[in-house]
C-alpha cells in the first residue's frame, strides 16, 4: 500500500462556493484542467505496463467520463456531448422481430456451447455475401465469428505475431490498435498520413522493415471519416507484393471495416480482397446494425491468403485461448440473414451535410468525411486541448486529436441526435470567432 493516494482530491474546495450554473461549469473545467479533480491509480499490485496504460487513460473515455459529470450537474439536455461513437440509431425492426421470434419458439440447445468459430448457417450467410461482393471463392471455413470487430483484432494479431513483431497503423488512427498490438506482444509502427488522411504510400514503404508483419488500415475511417480510394488500395496492395519479395516473408493486410456499410455520397467503398491476396477483414455489426452492446462480428480470412487453413486455425485458436471461446450464440442467429441490411445511413449523411457545412461555414478546417459517423477538424489554435476546454465551457463534449495521435486536431462524434447537434451549433461558431477559425 506504499504511495496510497486517495482516489479523488480536491485541493481547492473554496471553487465549489460559485452558484451560479456557470461558476460550477467553471470550477469544474478549472479543476479538471489542474489534475486536481483527477482520480488517480493508486500503487497496487496491478502490472506496470497496465498502471501506465490506465494513467495515459484513453482521451475518449475521460471526456465521456467528464461528459456524464457535466450531465449529472446539469441534466442531459443542457449538454452536447460527441464524445464517444455510440450509435444513437436503433436496429432495424426485423431484427427485434427475430429476436421476439426466437424468445417464443426457442431451438432445443441454443444457448450451449457451439464450435469456437461460430454457426455454420452464420458463417455460411457470410461467405455467400463475401463471395458475391468479392468474386472470390469464400465458404464458410474461411469465417470466425468473434465478439465484435474488437475481439475480431485481438485474436488475428494473437495468431500472427510474435514478440516484438511490428503492425504498420496510418496516423491519425483508433488508439485502441495499440493496446490490442501490444496486448499479442507486438509494436505499433505509426505512419503519418497526407494532409487530407488519405494513405501516405511513400511513408507506408519507408516504414516496412525487417520486423514488420502487418499493415493495419481502417476505412471508412476512425477518427477522420476518410475513405480510402480504390487506387490507394491497389497501390498498396502492389507495394506489399514488393516488399513480401523483398523480405522473403509474407506481410498481412489486415483491415477495420467496422463502418463498412456507413458510406455517403453514393460511393463504393473498394474490396481490398481484391488487390492484396494475404488480407484479413476484421469487422462487426456495432455500427451497421446498431448492435455494439451485443459483441457481435467477424474475420474473414481471404480464401488467396497463404497457408490460409492454418491461418484459421490460428485464429480459432486464439478466439478460445484468450477467453472469447465463441461470439454469442443468439447473436449469431439473428445477424446471419441481415447480411445485406443496415441502419438508415442517410440518416448519418444528413447529420454530416448539416455539422460539416455548418462548421466549414463558420471557418472551422474540415476534410470532408465520405463515411463512418467522425468529422476531424482543425483547432483553431494549436493546443487543442485548451480549444477542446473552451468548447466545455460551452457544453460541447470533443475529444482531443493527440488521443489519436494527431495534435493540433479534434474528433466529433455525430451518431447522436439532431437536435443535439443543432444545439451545438451556436457555441462552435462563438468559440471560432473567439480564436479566428481558418487562420492557423
Ligand atoms: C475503428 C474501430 N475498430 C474497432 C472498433 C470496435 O468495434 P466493436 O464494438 O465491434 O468491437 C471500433 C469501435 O468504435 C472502431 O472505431
Amino acid at each position: 500500500m506504499t504511495g496510497w493516494k486517495p482516489w479523488v482530491t480536491i485541493k481547492a474546495p473554496w471553487l465549489f462556493h460559485f452558484n451560479s450554473h456557470r461558476g460550477n461549469l467553471m470550477a469544474f473545467l478549472f479543476l479538471r484542467g489542474r489534475g486536481e479533480l483527477r482520480k488517480e491509480i493508486p500503487d497496487m499490485a496491478i502490472s506496470k505496463k497496465v498502471k501506465n496504460a490506465l494513467n495515459g487513460a484513453s482521451w475518449v473515455r475521460r471526456m465521456f467520463e467528464e461528459g456524464e459529470e457535466l450531465k449529472r450537474l446539469y441534466g442531459e439536455e443542457n449538454i452536447f456531448d460527441f464524445s464517444l461513437g455510440n450509435p444513437n440509431l436503433e436496429p432495424p425492426a426485423s431484427l427485434k422481430k427475430a429476436l421476439k421470434a426466437l424468445a417464443d419458439c426457442p431451438i432445443p440447445g441454443m444457448h450451449r456451447y457451439m464450435p469456437n468459430c461460430g454457426y455454420s448457417d452464420t458463417r455460411q450467410a457470410i461467405a455467400e455475401y463475401l463471395k458475391e461482393e468479392s468474386g472470390l471463392p469464400f465458404d464458410e471455413k474461411h469465417v470466425v465469428m468473434t465478439v465484435g470487430a474488437a475481439g475480431g483484432l485481438n485474436i488475428v494479431l494473437k495468431a500472427i505475431l510474435d514478440e516484438g513483431e511490428e503492425v504498420i497503423v496510418p496516423s491519425p488512427y483508433f488508439m485502441e490498435f495499440k493496446f490490442y498490438i501490444e496486448n499479442c506482444g507486438g509494436k505499433i509502427r505509426l505512419v503519418e498520413t497526407h494532409d487530407d488522411f488519405s494513405l501516405n504510400l511513400k511513408e507506408i514503404e519507408k516504414a516496412i522493415g525487417a520486423k514488420t508483419k502487418a499493415i493495419l488500415i481502417n476505412s471508412p475511417n476512425n477518427p477522420t471519416g476518410v475513405v480510402y480510394d480504390q487506387a490507394s488500395l491497389e497501390k498498396l496492395g502492389e507495394l506489399l507484393k514488393k516488399k513480401s519479395q523483398e523480405l522473403g516473408k509474407t506481410l498481412f493486410l489486415l483491415t477495420d471495416e467496422a463502418y463498412r456499410r456507413i458510406v455517403f455520397d453514393h460511393i463504393q467503398l473498394p474490396i481490398a480482397f481484391r488487390n492484396y491476396p494475404h488480407t484479413i477483414r476484421v469487422t462487426s455489426h456495432s455500427k451497421d446494425l446498431s448492435l455494439p452492446g451485443e459483441r457481435i462480428g467477424y474475420v474473414a480470412v481471404s480464401p488467396l491468403c497463404e497457408d490460409v487453413e492454418e491461418m484459421i486455425a490460428a485464429i480459432i485458436f486464439a478466439n478460445r485461448t484468450l477467453g472469447f471461446v465463441n461470439a454469442p450464440a443468439l447473436m449469431q442467429r439473428l445477424v446471419a440473414p441481415l447480411q445485406r441490411n443496415s441502419v438508415n445511413v442517410r440518416e448519418y449523411e444528413e447529420k454530416r451535410d448539416l455539422f460539416y457545412n455548418s462548421l466549414t461555414s463558420f471557418g472551422y478546417e474540415v476534410v470532408k468525411p465520405q463515411g463512418a459517423f467522425y468529422l476531424f477538424p482543425k483547432a483553431p489554435i494549436e493546443d487543442e486541448v485548451a480549444f477542446v476546454k473552451e468548447l466545455q465551457s460551452k457544453r460541447i463534449l470533443t475529444v482531443p486529436g493527440r488521443g489519436f495521435g494527431k495534435p493540433g486536431y479534434f474528433r466529433i462524434a455525430y451518431a447522436v441526435d439532431r437536435k443535439v447537434i443543432e444545439g451545438s451549433l451556436p457555441g462552435f461558431k462563438e468559440v471560432a470567432e473567439k480564436f479566428g477559425a481558418g487562420k492557423r
